[in-house]
């Protein structure tokens, strides 16, 4: 073996985000929890967004505070504008800037097409999809006023959108859910082609089944474990860890020219397993 090739540890830096401001939204429970404390993990300092449970946000905050960085919780509904604005505004007065935003809170209110309310609908799509339009929104205003800091990141700032598989598989009983992902991904797509020239870089991630309160059912007993199984031909269940690990890398410089992209983190769900066998 050649012994002047350099261990993965010495050419990727431990530290990728080291100086980088994040923001989480929906980051007290499941994906964006692990999120946020991976940036942490990776020397960004981190705001720890949440709606409701406030201690277990405080709980995040610690948890990334012990990697030496900085971490703070604030509470705001994505879905409501001067909720959004007011964060935002105290994102920089406390720590300065932001430079990487993960619009992530997101939820289900699942039911079949005639029996689902336009609550129901008004809702999901409300916090999954202008949610994220509001935070990419204040997000973009700050990045632009700052621009590029060549020692913090070569792009002014980057914005990660929290999709899901289903922006591209159909989900009967989940038309909200679904509609809300469909719409991430044009909004994600529209916005990357609109802010690049500003050095501002706009991707998604797509998670497949992960585990986290969302889709307990889905995986809670061993009977809807084996079913959901079969959509996977990886073989296993996603860890919110699979997903935090992929935000790290589309964040940091090391995938500074991904731009307007959806990173699938899936386990194979978006390739038709069912063509495996069939078809
Ligand atoms: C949904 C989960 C579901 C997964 C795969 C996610 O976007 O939130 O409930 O298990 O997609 O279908």
């Amino acid at each position: 073996m050649d012994s002047t090739v350099e261990a993965p540890q010495d050419v990727i830096p431990a530290r990728l985000l080291q100086g980088q401001k994040a923001l989480v939204t929906g980051a007290n429970s499941g994906i964006g929890k692990a999120t946020a404390i991976a940036l942490g993990g990776a020397g960004a300092d981190v705001v720890v967004n949440y709606v409701t449970g406030r201690e277990v946000a405080e709980k995040v905050v610690e948890e990334i505070a012990s990697f030496g960085v900085r971490a703070a919780a604030y509470e705001a509904d994505v879905s409501q504008e001067d909720q959004v604005v007011a964060m935002m505004d105290r994102m920089v007065q406390e720590f300065g800037t932001i430079d990487v935003l993960v619009a992530n809170a997101g939820m289900q209110r699942d039911a079949r097409f005639t029996e689902m309310t336009l609550a129901q609908w008004q809702k999901v799509l409300d916090v999954n999809l202008t949610g994220q339009f509001l935070c990419a929104q204040e997000a973009t205003k700050e990045f632009r006023r700052r621009g590029v800091v060549p020692e913090v990141s070569r792009s002014a700032g980057k914005i990660i959108c929290m999709s899901s598989v289903h922006q591209l598989i159909p989900w009967a009983g989940h038309v909200n859910y679904a509609s809300s992902k469909g719409g991430v991904q044009m909004m994600m797509q529209t916005l990357a082609q609109e802010l690049a020239p500003e050095k501002i870089r706009v991707n998604a991630v797509a998670p497949g089944a992960i585990k986290t309160p969302i889709n307990r059912e889905a995986w809670e007993t061993p009977e809807a474990q084996k079913d959901l199984l079969k959509l996977i031909p990886y073989g296993r269940i996603g860890d919110p860890d699979d997903i935090a690990n992929a935000v790290v890398a589309l964040a940091s410089d090391l995938m500074d020219y991904v731009v307007g992209t959806t990173l699938y983190v899936d386990g194979g769900m978006t390739l038709f397993p069912g063509f495996a066998t069939g078809g």
